[in-house]
Protein backbone atom coordinates (compact mmCIF):
# COMPACT_ATOMS: atom_id res chain seq x y z
CA UNK A 1 0.00 0.00 0.00
CA UNK A 2 2.41 2.23 0.97
CA UNK A 3 4.57 1.27 -2.30
CA UNK A 4 1.52 2.40 -4.21
CA UNK A 5 0.94 5.67 -2.16
CA UNK A 6 4.46 6.42 -3.12
CA UNK A 7 4.16 5.51 -6.48
CA UNK A 8 1.29 7.50 -6.95
CA UNK A 9 3.22 10.65 -5.96
CA UNK A 10 4.88 11.40 -8.87
CA UNK A 11 1.96 10.19 -11.23
CA UNK A 12 -0.40 13.00 -9.46
CA UNK A 13 2.51 15.39 -9.69
CA UNK A 14 3.25 14.60 -13.63
CA UNK A 15 -0.98 14.87 -13.95
CA UNK A 16 -1.16 18.29 -12.64
CA UNK A 17 2.11 19.63 -14.18
CA UNK A 18 0.45 18.58 -17.72
CA UNK A 19 -2.82 19.72 -16.23
CA UNK A 20 -1.22 23.32 -15.79
CA UNK A 21 0.76 23.19 -19.38
CA UNK A 22 -3.02 22.58 -20.93
CA UNK A 23 -4.58 24.80 -18.97
CA UNK A 24 -2.04 27.29 -20.29
CA UNK A 25 -1.80 26.33 -23.47
CA UNK A 26 -5.43 26.88 -23.85
CA UNK A 27 -5.37 30.19 -22.25
CA UNK A 28 -2.73 31.37 -24.89
CA UNK A 29 -4.96 29.94 -27.59
CA UNK A 30 -7.82 31.64 -26.11
CA UNK A 31 -5.95 35.07 -25.90
CA UNK A 32 -3.96 34.74 -28.92
CA UNK A 33 -8.02 34.93 -30.44
CA UNK A 34 -9.13 37.45 -28.22
CA UNK A 35 -6.13 39.35 -29.94
CA UNK A 36 -6.72 38.34 -33.44
CA UNK A 37 -10.62 38.99 -33.34
CA UNK A 38 -9.01 42.78 -32.10
CA UNK A 39 -7.16 43.29 -34.79
CA UNK A 40 -9.36 42.61 -37.37
CA UNK A 41 -11.80 44.99 -35.64
CA UNK A 42 -8.80 47.93 -35.54
CA UNK A 43 -8.26 47.14 -39.25
CA UNK A 44 -12.19 47.03 -40.49
CA UNK A 45 -12.43 50.24 -38.30
CA UNK A 46 -9.46 51.94 -40.32
CA UNK A 47 -10.66 50.73 -43.59
CA UNK A 48 -13.89 52.85 -42.91
CA UNK A 49 -11.87 55.80 -41.85
CA UNK A 50 -10.20 55.43 -45.04
CA UNK A 51 -13.08 55.29 -46.99
CA UNK A 52 -14.96 57.97 -45.18
CA UNK A 53 -11.98 60.41 -45.79
CA UNK A 54 -11.50 59.23 -49.68
CA UNK A 55 -15.47 60.48 -49.96
CA UNK A 56 -14.92 63.55 -48.59
CA UNK A 57 -11.65 63.63 -50.45
CA UNK A 58 -14.06 63.33 -53.64
CA UNK A 59 -16.77 65.88 -52.38
CA UNK A 60 -13.72 68.78 -51.74
CA UNK A 61 -12.31 67.91 -55.10
CA UNK A 62 -16.04 68.28 -56.88
CA UNK A 63 -17.10 71.55 -54.73
CA UNK A 64 -13.51 72.95 -55.68
CA UNK A 65 -14.23 72.21 -59.25
CA UNK A 66 -18.10 74.12 -58.63
CA UNK A 67 -15.96 76.92 -57.03
CA UNK A 68 -13.40 77.59 -59.88
CA UNK A 69 -16.49 77.30 -62.55
CA UNK A 70 -18.37 80.20 -59.82
CA UNK A 71 -15.09 81.88 -60.01
CA UNK A 72 -14.59 82.07 -63.81
CA UNK A 73 -18.56 82.93 -64.29
CA UNK A 74 -18.06 85.52 -61.41
CA UNK A 75 -15.67 87.22 -63.47
CA UNK A 76 -17.19 86.60 -67.06
CA UNK A 77 -20.02 89.33 -65.13
CA UNK A 78 -17.29 91.59 -63.79
CA UNK A 79 -16.30 92.24 -66.96
CA UNK A 80 -19.74 92.97 -68.38
CA UNK A 81 -20.71 95.03 -65.46
CA UNK A 82 -17.46 97.21 -66.41
CA UNK A 83 -18.14 97.33 -69.50
CA UNK A 84 -21.73 98.29 -69.14
CA UNK A 85 -20.50 100.89 -66.68
CA UNK A 86 -18.28 102.29 -69.12
CA UNK A 87 -20.94 101.93 -71.51
CA UNK A 88 -23.45 104.06 -69.30
CA UNK A 89 -20.88 106.71 -68.72
CA UNK A 90 -19.91 107.04 -72.42
CA UNK A 91 -23.60 107.70 -73.33
CA UNK A 92 -24.08 109.34 -70.45
CA UNK A 93 -21.07 112.04 -70.81
CA UNK A 94 -22.38 112.35 -74.85
CA UNK A 95 -25.72 113.37 -73.53
CA UNK A 96 -24.74 115.90 -71.16
CA UNK A 97 -21.97 117.39 -73.88
CA UNK A 98 -25.14 117.07 -76.11
CA UNK A 99 -27.23 118.65 -74.12
CA UNK A 100 -25.34 121.53 -72.64
CA UNK A 101 -25.28 124.17 -76.22
CA UNK A 102 -28.57 123.41 -76.62
CA UNK A 103 -29.56 124.41 -73.13
CA UNK A 104 -27.14 127.42 -73.42
CA UNK A 105 -28.86 128.95 -76.08
CA UNK A 106 -32.93 127.89 -75.37
CA UNK A 107 -31.21 130.16 -71.77
CA UNK A 108 -29.72 132.76 -73.55
CA UNK A 109 -32.39 133.47 -76.35
CA UNK A 110 -35.86 132.95 -73.13
CA UNK A 111 -33.92 135.38 -70.98
CA UNK A 112 -33.94 137.81 -74.36
CA UNK A 113 -37.60 136.68 -75.25
CA UNK A 114 -38.53 137.90 -71.34
CA UNK A 115 -36.90 141.24 -71.68
CA UNK A 116 -38.24 142.07 -74.68
CA UNK A 117 -41.37 140.75 -74.66
CA UNK A 118 -43.99 143.22 -74.93
CA UNK A 119 -47.43 141.15 -74.19
CA UNK A 120 -47.78 140.00 -70.31
CA UNK A 121 -48.78 136.25 -71.48
CA UNK A 122 -45.44 136.08 -74.08
CA UNK A 123 -43.34 137.81 -70.85
CA UNK A 124 -45.11 135.09 -69.25
CA UNK A 125 -44.30 132.03 -71.67
CA UNK A 126 -40.73 132.90 -71.86
CA UNK A 127 -40.29 133.30 -67.82
CA UNK A 128 -41.90 129.62 -67.88
CA UNK A 129 -39.22 128.40 -70.98
CA UNK A 130 -36.23 130.24 -68.40
CA UNK A 131 -36.74 128.62 -65.59
CA UNK A 132 -37.90 125.06 -67.08
CA UNK A 133 -34.16 125.46 -68.95
CA UNK A 134 -32.58 126.79 -65.38
CA UNK A 135 -33.99 123.79 -63.83
CA UNK A 136 -32.45 120.97 -65.90
CA UNK A 137 -29.26 122.78 -66.42
CA UNK A 138 -28.88 122.47 -62.52
CA UNK A 139 -30.12 119.15 -63.28
CA UNK A 140 -27.46 118.11 -65.57
CA UNK A 141 -24.80 119.91 -63.58
CA UNK A 142 -25.68 117.54 -60.48
CA UNK A 143 -25.96 114.63 -62.78
CA UNK A 144 -22.58 115.50 -64.28
CA UNK A 145 -20.94 115.82 -60.51
CA UNK A 146 -22.21 112.42 -59.41
CA UNK A 147 -20.81 110.31 -62.15
CA UNK A 148 -17.72 112.64 -61.23
CA UNK A 149 -17.80 111.22 -57.85
CA UNK A 150 -18.91 107.61 -58.88
CA UNK A 151 -15.56 107.69 -61.26
CA UNK A 152 -13.86 108.53 -58.07
CA UNK A 153 -12.78 111.97 -59.90
CA UNK A 154 -13.82 114.17 -57.98
CA UNK A 155 -10.89 116.50 -56.73
CA UNK A 156 -10.92 119.99 -55.46
CA UNK A 157 -7.76 122.50 -55.49
CA UNK A 158 -7.90 124.05 -51.48
CA UNK A 159 -6.74 127.48 -50.97
CA UNK A 160 -5.93 128.99 -48.29
CA UNK A 161 -8.69 132.01 -47.97
CA UNK A 162 -11.18 133.55 -45.64
CA UNK A 163 -14.49 131.87 -46.10
CA UNK A 164 -16.23 135.66 -45.44
CA UNK A 165 -15.89 136.65 -48.62
CA UNK A 166 -17.91 133.17 -50.32
CA UNK A 167 -20.39 133.48 -47.53
CA UNK A 168 -21.20 137.25 -48.35
CA UNK A 169 -21.31 136.44 -51.87
CA UNK A 170 -24.07 133.58 -51.13
CA UNK A 171 -26.31 135.61 -48.42
CA UNK A 172 -26.16 138.60 -51.73
CA UNK A 173 -27.56 136.14 -53.93
CA UNK A 174 -29.90 134.31 -51.85
CA UNK A 175 -30.96 136.93 -50.19
CA UNK A 176 -32.78 138.31 -53.11
CA UNK A 177 -34.31 135.07 -53.92
CA UNK A 178 -35.52 134.45 -50.66
CA UNK A 179 -37.32 138.22 -50.47
CA UNK A 180 -38.68 137.02 -53.50
CA UNK A 181 -40.21 134.14 -52.10
CA UNK A 182 -41.38 136.20 -49.15
CA UNK A 183 -38.66 134.67 -47.06
CA UNK A 184 -36.91 137.03 -44.23
CA UNK A 185 -33.11 136.37 -44.97
CA UNK A 186 -30.41 137.02 -42.33
CA UNK A 187 -26.87 136.81 -42.65
CA UNK A 188 -24.51 137.68 -39.44
CA UNK A 189 -21.34 137.97 -40.67
CA UNK A 190 -18.35 136.74 -38.39
CA UNK A 191 -16.14 139.30 -37.04
CA UNK A 192 -12.72 137.76 -37.43
CA UNK A 193 -11.52 136.19 -40.56
CA UNK A 194 -12.39 132.30 -40.38
CA UNK A 195 -9.16 131.02 -42.83
CA UNK A 196 -9.65 127.55 -43.99
CA UNK A 197 -8.33 125.73 -47.02
CA UNK A 198 -10.79 125.28 -49.57
CA UNK A 199 -11.84 125.01 -53.55
CA UNK A 200 -13.85 128.43 -53.24
CA UNK A 201 -16.05 127.22 -56.36
CA UNK A 202 -16.51 123.67 -55.30
CA UNK A 203 -17.11 124.70 -51.50
CA UNK A 204 -19.46 127.13 -53.04
CA UNK A 205 -21.56 124.50 -54.14
CA UNK A 206 -21.84 122.70 -50.74
CA UNK A 207 -23.79 126.15 -49.33
CA UNK A 208 -25.67 126.21 -52.17
CA UNK A 209 -26.98 123.24 -52.05
CA UNK A 210 -28.23 123.98 -48.55
CA UNK A 211 -29.09 127.24 -49.52
CA UNK A 212 -31.16 126.10 -52.10
CA UNK A 213 -32.60 123.77 -50.01
CA UNK A 214 -33.81 126.20 -46.95
CA UNK A 215 -35.57 128.07 -49.98
CA UNK A 216 -37.30 125.16 -51.01
CA UNK A 217 -38.18 123.65 -48.07
CA UNK A 218 -39.18 127.07 -46.37
CA UNK A 219 -43.05 128.46 -47.39
CA UNK A 220 -43.66 132.11 -47.83
CA UNK A 221 -43.10 134.27 -44.49
CA UNK A 222 -40.42 131.79 -43.05
CA UNK A 223 -37.09 132.65 -42.09
CA UNK A 224 -33.36 131.60 -43.70
CA UNK A 225 -30.07 132.44 -41.62
CA UNK A 226 -27.09 131.86 -42.84
CA UNK A 227 -24.30 132.23 -40.53
CA UNK A 228 -20.39 131.09 -39.55
CA UNK A 229 -18.33 131.32 -36.78
CA UNK A 230 -14.80 129.62 -35.28
CA UNK A 231 -15.77 127.04 -32.50
CA UNK A 232 -12.69 125.37 -31.09
CA UNK A 233 -10.11 124.42 -33.99
CA UNK A 234 -13.06 124.64 -36.71
CA UNK A 235 -15.46 126.98 -38.71
CA UNK A 236 -18.72 125.98 -38.20
CA UNK A 237 -21.18 127.37 -40.93
CA UNK A 238 -24.98 126.87 -40.76
CA UNK A 239 -28.27 127.29 -42.48
CA UNK A 240 -31.04 127.46 -40.62
CA UNK A 241 -34.72 127.56 -42.14
CA UNK A 242 -37.82 127.42 -40.31
CA UNK A 243 -39.14 125.48 -43.04
CA UNK A 244 -40.56 121.88 -42.93
CA UNK A 245 -38.31 120.15 -40.86
CA UNK A 246 -36.57 116.37 -41.09
CA UNK A 247 -37.91 113.81 -39.50
CA UNK A 248 -35.77 111.82 -36.85
CA UNK A 249 -35.27 108.78 -39.06
CA UNK A 250 -34.39 110.42 -42.12
CA UNK A 251 -31.64 112.57 -40.49
CA UNK A 252 -29.02 110.32 -41.92
CA UNK A 253 -30.86 108.95 -44.88
CA UNK A 254 -31.06 112.66 -46.92
CA UNK A 255 -27.29 112.29 -47.32
CA UNK A 256 -27.85 109.04 -49.55
CA UNK A 257 -28.30 109.44 -53.19
CA UNK A 258 -31.24 110.19 -54.36
CA UNK A 259 -33.20 110.06 -51.50
CA UNK A 260 -36.12 112.38 -50.63
CA UNK A 261 -38.21 112.40 -47.67
CA UNK A 262 -41.23 110.69 -47.64
CA UNK A 263 -42.59 113.21 -45.95
CA UNK A 264 -42.74 115.79 -48.75
CA UNK A 265 -45.22 116.15 -51.44
CA UNK A 266 -45.12 115.24 -54.55
CA UNK A 267 -44.48 119.17 -56.15
CA UNK A 268 -41.93 119.77 -54.27
CA UNK A 269 -40.47 116.23 -54.73
CA UNK A 270 -40.63 117.03 -58.47
CA UNK A 271 -38.26 119.93 -57.63
CA UNK A 272 -35.25 118.23 -57.59
CA UNK A 273 -33.83 114.45 -57.83
CA UNK A 274 -32.50 113.76 -54.41
CA UNK A 275 -28.67 114.36 -55.35
CA UNK A 276 -27.47 117.64 -53.64
CA UNK A 277 -26.71 116.66 -50.35
CA UNK A 278 -25.10 113.74 -51.50
CA UNK A 279 -22.61 115.90 -54.09
CA UNK A 280 -22.30 118.57 -50.76
CA UNK A 281 -21.62 115.80 -48.68
CA UNK A 282 -18.35 114.47 -51.08
CA UNK A 283 -17.49 118.08 -51.38
CA UNK A 284 -17.38 118.73 -47.83
CA UNK A 285 -15.53 115.18 -47.33
CA UNK A 286 -13.16 116.36 -49.79
CA UNK A 287 -12.28 119.35 -47.76
CA UNK A 288 -12.10 117.28 -44.65
CA UNK A 289 -15.16 118.63 -43.24
CA UNK A 290 -18.66 117.20 -41.54
CA UNK A 291 -22.04 118.11 -42.55
CA UNK A 292 -24.78 116.88 -40.36
CA UNK A 293 -28.55 118.67 -39.55
CA UNK A 294 -30.64 119.32 -36.18
CA UNK A 295 -34.28 119.26 -36.45
CA UNK A 296 -36.89 119.75 -33.71
CA UNK A 297 -38.82 117.51 -35.87
CA UNK A 298 -41.47 117.65 -39.18
CA UNK A 299 -42.45 121.58 -39.58
CA UNK A 300 -40.01 122.24 -37.09
CA UNK A 301 -37.34 123.98 -39.46
CA UNK A 302 -33.91 122.30 -39.71
CA UNK A 303 -30.26 123.41 -39.72
CA UNK A 304 -27.91 121.89 -41.80
CA UNK A 305 -24.02 122.68 -40.51
CA UNK A 306 -20.50 122.48 -41.80
CA UNK A 307 -17.56 122.06 -40.17
CA UNK A 308 -14.27 122.26 -41.57
CA UNK A 309 -10.76 122.49 -40.12
CA UNK A 310 -9.63 126.05 -39.81
CA UNK A 311 -6.02 126.60 -41.22
CA UNK A 312 -5.25 129.49 -38.38
CA UNK A 313 -6.92 130.17 -34.81
CA UNK A 314 -9.82 132.29 -36.15
CA UNK A 315 -8.78 136.22 -36.36
CA UNK A 316 -5.21 135.84 -36.77
CA UNK A 317 -2.79 136.49 -39.71
CA UNK A 318 -2.62 133.85 -42.93
CA UNK A 319 0.25 130.88 -42.12
CA UNK A 320 0.78 130.80 -45.98
N1 LIG B 1 -33.92 122.45 -45.51
C1 LIG B 1 -34.61 121.32 -45.60
N2 LIG B 1 -35.80 121.20 -44.98
C2 LIG B 1 -36.51 120.06 -45.04
N3 LIG B 1 -36.12 118.96 -45.74
C3 LIG B 1 -34.95 119.03 -46.38
C4 LIG B 1 -34.13 120.20 -46.34
N4 LIG B 1 -33.03 119.95 -47.07
C5 LIG B 1 -33.15 118.71 -47.53
N5 LIG B 1 -34.29 118.14 -47.12
C6 LIG B 1 -34.75 116.77 -47.42
O1 LIG B 1 -33.64 116.02 -47.87
C7 LIG B 1 -33.90 115.50 -49.18
C8 LIG B 1 -32.64 115.40 -49.96
O2 LIG B 1 -32.13 116.67 -50.24
P1 LIG B 1 -31.28 116.89 -51.57
O3 LIG B 1 -30.81 118.29 -51.60
O4 LIG B 1 -30.26 115.80 -51.64
O5 LIG B 1 -32.32 116.57 -52.73
P2 LIG B 1 -33.46 117.51 -53.39
O6 LIG B 1 -33.33 118.91 -52.87
O7 LIG B 1 -34.75 116.81 -53.17
O8 LIG B 1 -33.10 117.43 -54.92
P3 LIG B 1 -31.85 118.13 -55.64
O9 LIG B 1 -30.94 118.66 -54.59
O10 LIG B 1 -31.26 117.03 -56.45
O11 LIG B 1 -32.45 119.23 -56.46
C9 LIG B 1 -34.92 116.45 -49.76
O12 LIG B 1 -35.66 115.87 -50.80
C10 LIG B 1 -35.78 116.75 -48.54
O13 LIG B 1 -36.68 115.70 -48.32
MG1 LIG C 1 -31.42 119.88 -52.93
Amino acid sequence: MEILIVAAIPVLFLLAGISILLIMQIAGFLQFQQYYRRQRYSRAVVGSYIGQIEAADALLWERAQELESLAQRLSASNDELTNLGNMKSKFFSMVVHDMRNPLAAILGFASMLKDKAEKPDSREMATRVHSSARFMQAVIADLTDIAVVEAGKMSVQPVLQDLRPLLADLAGRYGVLARQKGIQFLCAPAPVPLRVRMDAARFGRVLANLLDNALKFTPARGTIELSARAENRSAVIRVKDSGAGIHPAERRKIFQKYYQSQYIDEQTRKKGWGLGLSIAFEIARLHKATMGVESAGLGKGSTFWVKMPLAAPAGEEFLV
